[in-house]
């Protein structure tokens, strides 16, 4: 198993997670970020401190889409393991649904 981030994050960014990763495999994109499966030892100490719920196990049903999409993004995608300031407007996006269809980028991030 991994643990993956969800559409949820997209837009609010909080950025509380790459804090706590003991193995550094969170990599940002341009509104969100990802998890790489391969490098995650499924600790578990990431989904309590992401402040929208955006971070999940993917033993969670429904979740094969969004740990493909954690997979491709990974590769493409800066690694981040400092926490900066989330987005200004990042609680108005908290909590919105659809977000994945109305703000995906697949445009990196710019990491640390
Ligand atoms: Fe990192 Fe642990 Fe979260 Fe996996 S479950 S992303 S290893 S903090
Ligand atoms: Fe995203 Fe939550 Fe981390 S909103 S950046 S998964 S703290």
């Amino acid at each position: 198993m991994t643990y993956v981030v969800t559409d949820t994050c997209i837009r609010c960014k909080y950025l509380d997670c790459v804090d706590v990763c003991p193995v550094d495999c969170f990599n940002e994109g341009e509104h969100m970020l990802v998890i790489h499966p391969d490098e995650c030892i499924d600790c578990g100490v990431c989904e309590p401190e992401c402040p929208a719920e955006a971070i999940v196990a993917d033993t969670q049903p429904e979740l094969e889409s969004r740990l493909e999409l954690n997979a491709k993004y990974a590769s493409a995608w800066p690694n981040i393991t400092i926490k900066r300031a989330p987005p200004n407007d990042a609680e108005a996006f908290d909590g919105m649904p659809n977000k994945l269809e109305k703000y995906f980028s697949p445009d990196p991030g710019p990491g640390d």
